[in-house]
């Protein structure tokens, strides 16, 4: 499955510039997780795609299902199967909302970074600016321990990067908020 594949079933899925920012965004940072966490070189290139396949698609029925638990990505797991894609994407992509356990680094990583992202393009946005290119790691950071800044966005979650994939919160969102910043046009901020 490609990235354009991808992009499409967004589309037919009805989703709004704003879930395609937010898709677009774990996408870029899944693949950055991908270059820190996948050591055998050889799999990597794989990884990077099936990471970046995960982070676009890990949402891409909240909109059309109403954002209904039960729903939530069982349309896009029909459109998945009718491509063939790896069952392991299809996992992460259920993991990421508790459907399946979290077993692979893959969907750990979605779970980890999912909610992370919102938290940045909220630092953006309160600055002046409004542009990602002015949000630093120690902003985020202090943002994080402020419970009242964007509460929607679960620091439990995010915290599993220490956990779960054995990265120090700090380094974490320097890594999610470089892959962000690399992609600033496409993100629109
Ligand atoms: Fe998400």
């Amino acid at each position: 499955m490609t990235k354009d594949q991808a992009l499409k079933i967004l589309d037919e899925l009805g989703n709004s510039p704003n879930m395609v920012k937010h898709a677009l965004a774990c996408g870029f940072v899944m693949r950055a997780l991908a270059r820190k966490l996948i050591t055998h070189l050889s799999e990597l290139k794989t990884a990077e795609d099936d990471w970046e396949l995960v982070g676009l698609l890990h949402d891409a029925d909240y909109e059309m299902t109403n954002k209904s638990l039960d729903l939530h990505t069982e349309e896009t797991t029909k459109k998945l199967k009718e491509l063939d894609v790896d069952q392991s994407i299809i996992d992460a992509i259920h993991g990421h909302c508790d459907k399946t356990p979290r077993e692979t680094l893959m969907a750990k990583a979605i779970y980890a970074c999912d909610e992370l992202t919102g938290l940045i393009v909220a630092c953006a946005l309160v600055q002046p600016e409004k542009k990602l290119q002015f949000v630093k790691v120690e902003s985020v950071l202090k943002k994080f321990k402020d419970k009242s800044f964007a509460v929607g966005a679960s620091r439990d979650e995010i915290k599993t990067c220490e956990s779960e994939l054995n990265i120090l919160l700090e380094e974490f969102i320097g890594i999610a908020l470089k892959a962000m910043q690399e992609h600033s046009d496409e993100l629109g901020l």
